[in-house]
């Protein structure tokens, strides 16, 4: 159906964007990865894609074995790479080559990743992405990370995979809910890069809720070709290129970290709320229409995800802010809309207004 490629010289590696796993084999084969493979997944994954999975990588001629990491953000730790990374050394052995497939979200993408980049310095892995989220933005780009009890993705590196294989009707098992969370993500490619983009989402918000194939692979075509172009100028964010990635995610992690990542909040929920409060800040330093604001807002509603939130300790989330690993020298940096599609980068944003479009957020 359509592949993308992300450009890195000789870690370069394509997306590929299909309706089934038919093309899994064929792209295993041409890569070679190795001879055994190790599927780091989720129960409820394994049971829901566990089989077809499996025998993709059958047809390619690699042995499979499954590894389970339990279902929630916390498999994200070090005790659970610590278990990935015995089981890998069990698995492997005198003329065997390993390799590793992270099946699920973002959770088992980036634990998948963190455990294949830390065995023996580095072994090949494939992200084979299973929700919205991981299909747009997570699986692409080599951020592979555990969390630490004093923060997220504290523990990790850059480490490209070898193959991201995007299956669309996997989406279709996913709760409305982790679904309206990856399209938080969506919209923000949208804002961000893409004013087409952002008009297919306003004029087909029945088809893609519905989950038609063509507007799911449409969308996820278009949000994986930004992100690799982005990548591909900027693997490692040294140039301030893949800052405008974090647009609605310096409000959006306070008010994650705020409720403790509760399930209060998930992420894309989070990342819509920080984006709107992104866009009024962009308004009142006048760099924003406020038709612009308006138009992203009605859109996040649109896509069944909040545009209010409870009222929350303001503390920890000023707090949360100041400790933004992505603040240079604590001055803060905000990635903020000037016109659908465009997008700048702006510090040292008065504390006072950032209070004040938090609040105007509550309930
Ligand atoms: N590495 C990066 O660049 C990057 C970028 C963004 C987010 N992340 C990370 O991604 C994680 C969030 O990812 P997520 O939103 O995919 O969450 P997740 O991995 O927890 O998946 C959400 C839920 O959906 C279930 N699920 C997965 N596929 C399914 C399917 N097809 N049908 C039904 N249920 C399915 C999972 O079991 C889980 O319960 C966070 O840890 C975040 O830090 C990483
Ligand atoms: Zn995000």
């Amino acid at each position: 159906m359509a592949s993308v490629s992300v450009r890195l010289g000789e870690r370069s590696y394509i997306i590929a964007i299909e309706k089934t796993l038919g093309r899994l084999p064929r792209e295993l084969k041409r890569l070679d990865p190795g001879t055994e493979i190790a599927v780091v997944t989720n129960p409820k994954v394994k049971s829901l894609f566990g089989k077809s999975a499996g025998d993709s990588f059958k047809k390619a001629g690699l042995k499979a074995r499954f590894l389970l990491v339990p279902d929630s953000e916390k498999a994200k730790s070090l005790k659970e790479a610590m278990r990935l990374l015995a089981s890998l050394s069990r698995m492997d052995g005198k003329g065997k080559r390993l390799c590793v497939a992270a099946l699920g979200g973002g959770v088992v993408g980036d634990l998948g990743g963190f455990a294949a980049s830390a065995y023996k310095r580095g072994i090949p892995y494939i992200q084979v992405p299973t929700t919205l989220l991981a299909q747009v933005d997570s699986s692409i780009g080599g951020k592979v990370a555990v969390d630490l009890p004093e923060g997220k993705n504290l523990v990790g590196s850059f480490y490209q995979p070898k193959l991201v294989y995007s299956d669309i009707s996997f989406l279709k098992k996913l709760s409305a809910r982790d679904f309206a969370s990856g399209m938080a993500e969506v919209i923000k490619y949208a804002v961000i890069k893409d004013k087409a983009l952002f008009n297919y989402l306003e004029l087909n918000r029945r088809k893609i809720l519905r989950r038609d194939d063509g507007a799911l692979l449409e969308i996820v075509k278009r949000c994986a070709k930004i992100k690799a172009g982005i990548v591909s100028k900027d693997e490692r964010e040294k140039r301030s290129i893949r800052t405008v990635l974090n647009y609605g995610h310096t409000i959006g992690h306070a008010i994650e970290a705020a409720h403790g990542y509760s399930n209060a909040y998930s992420h894309g929920e989070a990342i819509g709320l920080g984006m709107i409060a992104a866009a009024r800040i962009s308004r009142r330093l006048g760099i924003f229409p406020s038709e612009g604001v308006t138009k992203i807002e009605r859109l996040i509603g649109d896509f069944g995800l909040p545009v209010k939130m409870k009222k929350a300790d303001m503390r920890k989330i000023m707090d949360s802010l100041s400790r933004d690993k992505k603040f240079i020298r604590g001055v803060n940096r905000f990635v903020l809309p000037v016109k659908i599609g465009r997008v700048a980068v702006r510090e040292a944003v008065p504390e006072s207004l950032i209070r004040e479009e938090i609040k105007k957020l509550y309930c």
